[in-house]
């Protein structure tokens, strides 16, 4: 898919004020620092459209972005950031969780896992929550310039393993990297073919 347009929307933290669900939508999510505003950036194409930092926390609304005139990309709050402290963490867990029962035009959520990290009990926690409100999703394993083929391999076995304890298979899920763009083509594949009805 070609991307010919990004247009930045809205931010808020009320999901009453999210563009009219008129569009399919997809929304990328995970923990602080995990690399999704980068990874939006990379697939439209843009330096700074969705806002990055070096400090985990950055992102802290619900950002829309409108592609092509066609669908919906989003960018969402990470969550289990320690530094935030307890209270705004729940704040921000209970918004993302509002925000994905909330959003009946959300085709599919990216969740967004550090390729280096051993399976985390907040990310898996999660997962599980998306499974019983059978929501749709995909993992997206980011960072993959920071390991050798060979450890990616090891790192996503590993993962796999220990969903198979739950799940009975792996949900789709890509490998990234914002610095060599690997898995760019194969996310914007994946939008498209649900955009168009194909899967
Ligand atoms: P919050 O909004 O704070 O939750 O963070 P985020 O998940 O949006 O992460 P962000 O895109 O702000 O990136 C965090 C840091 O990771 C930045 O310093 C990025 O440059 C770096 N980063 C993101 N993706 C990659 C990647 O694919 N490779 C490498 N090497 N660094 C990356
Ligand atoms: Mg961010």
């Amino acid at each position: 898919m070609k991307i010919k347009e990004a247009k930045f929307l809205i931010s808020n933290t009320d999901i009453e004020k999210c563009p009219p669900p008129d569009k399919p939508e997809y929304a990328f999510t995970g923990r602080s620092n995990v690399g999704k505003s980068s990874l939006i950036n990379m697939l439209v194409n843009r330096k700074s459209l969705a806002k990055i930092s070096g400090k985990p926390g950055k992102t802290r609304l619900i950002n829309h972005f409108l592609i092509n005139n066609d669908w919906y990309l989003v960018d969402l709050p990470g969550y289990g950031y320690a530094a935030v402290g307890q209270d705004e963490r729940s704040k921000w867990k209970e918004l993302i969780e509002k925000y994905v029962l909330y959003r009946q035009n959300l085709h599919c959520l990216f969740l967004l896992i550090d390729s280096r990290h051993k399976p985390q009990i907040v990310d898996l926690g999660f997962m599980q929550w998306l499974g019983v409100n059978q929501i749709p999703f995909c993992i997206v394993f980011t960072k993959i310039d920071k390991l050798k083929k060979g450890e990616l391999r090891k790192k996503i076995d590993g993962y796999q393993e220990k969903m198979l304890e739950n799940w009975e298979c792996m949900p789709p899920y890509f490998t990234t990297s914002v610095r060599t763009r690997e898995g760019r083509d194969e996310i914007l594949n994946y939008i498209f073919n649900i955009n168009r009805g194909i899967s």
